[in-house]
C-alpha cells in the first residue's frame, strides 16, 4: 500500500523543493510507494500541473500517482501525511507573526477538511507561517483527530543550530546533538545548547575553548543568529528559505515515521515544562513507533527559564490574537 501525501501549497516555492526529493524516497525511504495530492489555490493551479507534469518525467519508481485540485476534500482524502506548506511568506521587515490575519483563515477549513476526509492515522506538519499557532488553529478544527497528529515545522530551527556550533567548532555537523528548540519558530525562540553534545562532548565546554566567553557568545551571536536566520535569508536572497525548509520538512516527518531519540518539534502541549496546555510550542522530541513524545525531565537554569518564558508568552499572545480573529 502506498502513503498518500497532500502538499499544500504544491505550487509554491517549497512545494518545488519538496516534491521531487519525496518521489524519490528521501522522505519515507526508498522502499515506501507515495500517492501526491497537491493542494492549490485557484491561481497557484497551474503552477502545481506543471510540477505534476515534471514529476511524470521523473520517471520515479516509488511515484504511484499524483494529483492537481483546489478542492481540499479531494486534497486529503485518504490522506496519511498532510504537509500545510499554503500559506504567505514574509517580506523584509517583517516578523512571521505579522502574517497571522493573512494566513490564520486558511488553517481552519484545512483541519475540518482534514478531519472529515483523512486516513484514521493521519499525521500533520504545519510549515506555513506562523507555524505554532496556524498549527493550533488546524488542530482546533479537526475534530475527532488526535492532538498529537498535529505538529508546526521547528527542524529548519534545529538544523540552523547544529550547522551554526559546528562552524564555531570546526566539528561536522554530524557530531552535533542534543540541541533543543524550545518555543514558537519566531524571533523568540530559545535555542538551547545546555544538554548539547560535540562527539559526545558538552558542546558547552567544547565552546569555552573556541569562544571566550559563552554566555555572551550565545546571547550575542548563537541565539540570534539562529532565531533570526530567516530574517537573515530573507534579506540576502531576496524571499524566505525554500530548499533549507523543504530540506526540514522531510528531516521532520522521516523522523516521526522512522523514530529518533532526539529533534525538535512544535507539538501540543499538556501543561509539561510549564506550557501552557493545548499552546504548539517547540520541545524537544523522541519519536517512539511513530508517535512524538516530549523530553521530560531536562534542567534548565533561571536564564534558560526566562528565555522559554518569553517565547511562551508569544504563544500566549497568539493565541489571543487568533481567538479575536473569531479562529479559535
Ligand atoms: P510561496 O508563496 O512560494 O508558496 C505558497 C503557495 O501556497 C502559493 O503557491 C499559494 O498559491 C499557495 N496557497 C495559498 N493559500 C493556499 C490555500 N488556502 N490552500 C492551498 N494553497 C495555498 O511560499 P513558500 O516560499 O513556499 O512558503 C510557504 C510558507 O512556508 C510561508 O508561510 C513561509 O513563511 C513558510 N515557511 C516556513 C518555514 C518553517 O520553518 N516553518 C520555513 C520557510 C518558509
Ligand atoms: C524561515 O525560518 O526561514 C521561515 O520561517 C521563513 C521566514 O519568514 O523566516
Amino acid at each position: 500500500m502506498a502513503t498518500t501525501i497532500t502538499i499544500t501549497g504544491a505550487g509554491g516555492q517549497i512545494g518545488y523543493a519538496l516534491l521531487f526529493r519525496i518521489a524519490a524516497g528521501d522522505m519515507l525511504g526508498a522502499r515506501e510507494k507515495v500517492r501526491l495530492r497537491l493542494l492549490e489555490i485557484p491561481q497557484g493551479l497551474a503552477s502545481a500541473e506543471g510540477a505534476a507534469l515534471e514529476l511524470q518525467d521523473g520517471a520515479f519508481d516509488l511515484l504511484e500517482h499524483v494529483e492537481v485540485t483546489d478542492d481540499p476534500a479531494v486534497a486529503f482524502d485518504g490522506c496519511n501525511i498532510a504537509l500545510l506548506v499554503g500559506a504567505r511568506p514574509r517580506g523584509p521587515g517583517m516578523e512571521r507573526g505579522d502574517l497571522l490575519a493573512a494566513n490564520a483563515g486558511i488553517f481552519g477549513p484545512q483541519g475540518a477538511a482534514i478531519a472529515a476526509h483523512a486516513a484514521s492515522d493521519v499525521r500533520i506538519s504545519v510549515v506555513g507561517n506562523p507555524a505554532n499557532t496556524n498549527a493550533l488553529i488546524t488542530a482546533n478544527a479537526a475534530e475527532g483527530v488526535p492532538a498529537d497528529r498535529f505538529t508546526a515545522l521547528t527542524r529548519l530551527d534545529e538544523n540552523r543550530a547544529r550547522a551554526q556550533l559546528a562552524l564555531a567548532l570546526e566539528a561536522p555537523v554530524s557530531g552535533i546533538r542534543h540541541v533543543a528548540i524550545w518555543g514558537n519558530h519566531s524571533a523568540t525562540q530559545f535555542p538551547d545548547v545546555s544538554h548539547a553534545t560535540v562527539d559526545g562532548y558538552p558542546v558547552v565546554e567544547a565552546l569555552a575553548e573556541r569562544v571566550g566567553h559563552v554566555p555572551t557568545w550565545l546571547e550575542q551571536t548563537f541565539i540570534p543568529g539562529v532565531a533570526k536566520r530567516g530574517a537573515e535569508i530573507i534579506e540576502v536572497r531576496g524571499s524566505s528559505s525554500v530548499a533549507s525548509a523543504a530540506n526540514a520538512t522531510i528531516d521532520h516527518v522521516r523522523d516521526w515515521v522512522h523514530g529518533t531519540d532526539w529533534t525538535s518539534a512544535g507539538v501540543v502541549s499538556h501543561g509539561e515544562y510549564g506550557v501552557p496546555d493545548g499552546l504548539v510550542c517547540s520541545f524537544p522530541v523522541r519519536s517512539v513507533d511513530g508517535r512524538w513524545e516530549i523530553i521530560e525531565g531536562l534542567e534548565w537554569d533561571a536564564w534558560a527559564r526566562q528565555r522559554v518564558d518569553a517565547s511562551v508568552a508569544e504563544l500566549v499572545d497568539e493565541r489571543e490574537t487568533v481567538r479575536s480573529l473569531g479562529m479559535l
